[in-house]
């Protein structure tokens, strides 16, 4: 693949179609003339849907939201990889001037069993938002708003627990993922309050139930392969994964007593 580019580009773009949940689908190929290299991809898109339309063709359905890379809608499989080529950036937020003209690309749905595709490149995603509701409340007194410096928190602990809360819940780890599996979404859910004292009430609770929640909705195990990891557009570390399993391993023992 050629690197960035000034002028228009040409291009071939394949994009997976599906009518439906339960119809077959099929990579459909469309040519691009003078695509700007300033445009988003998510752009390049709605350019090809005006040419679609105009030719009397069904647009194609992506999701998409807030294009500022903070909802995690844009989630599409672009040259097999998740989010596309660029480190920690989403697909709205990825340029067209990292193609070259001549290029052909991809464009697919993620492809997990627990995210089934609704149309074309849209999934549902709601396994994510069942799991996010399986971990449930926190018992801090919400009230008025508190000073500041009235609960001391580490410096440790809250950058741990920012960076954490970075996940926008896009669901490209699992897509990345050979097994599909959900866990760096849920460790970052999980370290996220637990590293902070108005999560600890409910912290054993919250991980066994977000992990029997995960797991009921089909996603795979870890086995170290990072590729979730790699594909994260917000960066979030495997170590939250090691976290939540000693979370979870030490509420499984505390459920016993
Ligand atoms: S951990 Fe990263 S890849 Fe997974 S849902 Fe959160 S932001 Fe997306
Ligand atoms: S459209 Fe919101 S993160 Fe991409």
């Amino acid at each position: 693949m050629s690197e960035s580019h000034t002028g228009g580009m040409n291009l071939t773009v394949k994009v997976w179609r599906q009518d439906g949940p339960d119809v077959e689908g099929e990579f459909k190929s469309y040519a691009m003339r003078d695509v700007s290299p300033d445009m988003s991809f998510l752009e390049m898109l709605d350019v090809l849907n005006e040419m679609l339309i105009l030719s009397g063709e069904e647009p194609v359905a992506f999701d998409h939201d807030c294009r500022e890379g903070i909802c995690g809608m844009c989630s599409l499989v672009i040259n097999g990889q998740a989010h596309g080529p660029d480190a920690e950036t989403t697909t709205c937020q990825l340029h067209m001037r990292r193609f070259g003209d001549g290029d052909t690309i991809h464009i697919e749905p993620f492809r997990v069993g627990a995210f089934p595709v609704v149309r074309d490149l849209v999934v549902d995603r709601s396994a994510f938002d069942r799991i996010i509701a399986a971990g449930g409340y926190i018992s801090a007194n919400t009230g008025a708003a508190p000073d500041a410096n009235a609960t001391p928190i580490p410096k440790d602990a809250a950058e741990l627990a920012m960076d954490a809360a970075a996940c926008i819940g896009c669901g490209a780890c699992a897509a990345a993922c050979p097994n599909s599996a959900a866990m760096l979404f849920v460790a970052a859910k999980v370290s996220h309050l637990s590293e902070l004292p108005q999560g600890v009430p409910e912290r054993d609770r919250r991980v066994l139930d977000m992990v029997g929640s995960m797991d009921a909705e089909g996603f795979g195990n870890c086995t170290n392969h990072y590729e979730c990891m790699a594909a994260c557009p917000k960066g979030i570390d495997v170590e939250n994964i090691a976290r939540m399993n000693r979370e979870y391993a030490v509420a499984v023992l505390r459920a016993r007593d």
